[in-house]
């Protein structure tokens, strides 16, 4: 019997020769990622978060906006041409977790960073109808009316500092102060129009 027949009938054999088969495919094209600077260090521009931007973002994975929205532009010409620039692995260094979202009810918000006005994003954000009257994206309405909560952000950037988001003491001393007398919907206006901006005009 020959060498493939063996291997087909043994059905142990061929399960540990498939995963030996897999295990190779995969390392070879995951492994390099970790080593590649394009993946594992930011794009020229990119910033940190600010307190109000991380605060903003916090809200944005507490309303669950991620389950509508993806923020991963693809490189596909439908994508870029709607869009803008495809998303690149440098642009979510300071992602900590990354929203790239697989569901798009709603357009992906990559590139959305400077493209409305703060007031759009305002009223949009309060009942999305009064901007798109077909819209079906759900009204936000208490973030215009719930104050901003400033007592966990120092924690929270001294956390990101600790995995590698260049903080500085100052940014960090003076963040709670950033977000005092802050409303909700302030925050994430002020993430909102962060987003994608790194790489906007390429
Ligand atoms: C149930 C799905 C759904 C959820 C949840 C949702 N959205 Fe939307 N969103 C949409 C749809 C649909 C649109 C397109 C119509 C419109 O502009 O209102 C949209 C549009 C947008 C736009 C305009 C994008 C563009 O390029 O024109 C922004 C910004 C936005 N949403 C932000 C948010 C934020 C922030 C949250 C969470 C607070 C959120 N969305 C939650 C469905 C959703």
């Amino acid at each position: 019997m020959s060498l493939q027949a063996n291997v087909e009938k043994n059905i142990g054999l061929l399960i540990i020769l498939t995963i030996c088969v897999i295990s190779v495919g995969g390392l070879v094209q995951i492994v390099p990622l970790f080593f590649q600077t394009s993946t594992t260090l930011p794009v020229e521009g990119l910033k940190p978060y600010t307190a109000l931007q991380l605060a903003g973002r916090d809200i944005y994975i507490r309303e669950g906006c991620v389950g509508c929205h993806s923020q991963m532009v693809r490189p596909f010409r439908a994508e870029t041409e709607r869009y803008g620039h495809y998303s690149t692995a440098g642009e979510y260094i300071y992602d900590r977790p990354f929203l790239w979202g697989s569901k798009r009810t709603g357009p992906d918000l990559h590139r959305v960073g400077q493209r409305y006005s703060d007031a759009w994003h305002i009223a949009h954000l309060t009942n999305p109808r009064d901007v798109v009257p077909e819209s079906i994206m759900p009204s936000y309405p208490w973030l215009a009316e719930n104050d901003l909560d400033e007592s966990v952000i120092q924690q929270r950037m001294e956390g990101l500092r600790y995995l590698g988001h260049p903080y500085t003491d100052e940014e960090i001393n003076k963040a709670a102060e950033d977000l005092k007398g802050k409303k909700e919907i302030d925050a994430v206006v002020a993430y909102l129009q962060s987003l994608g901006t790194a790489l906007k005009g390429i």
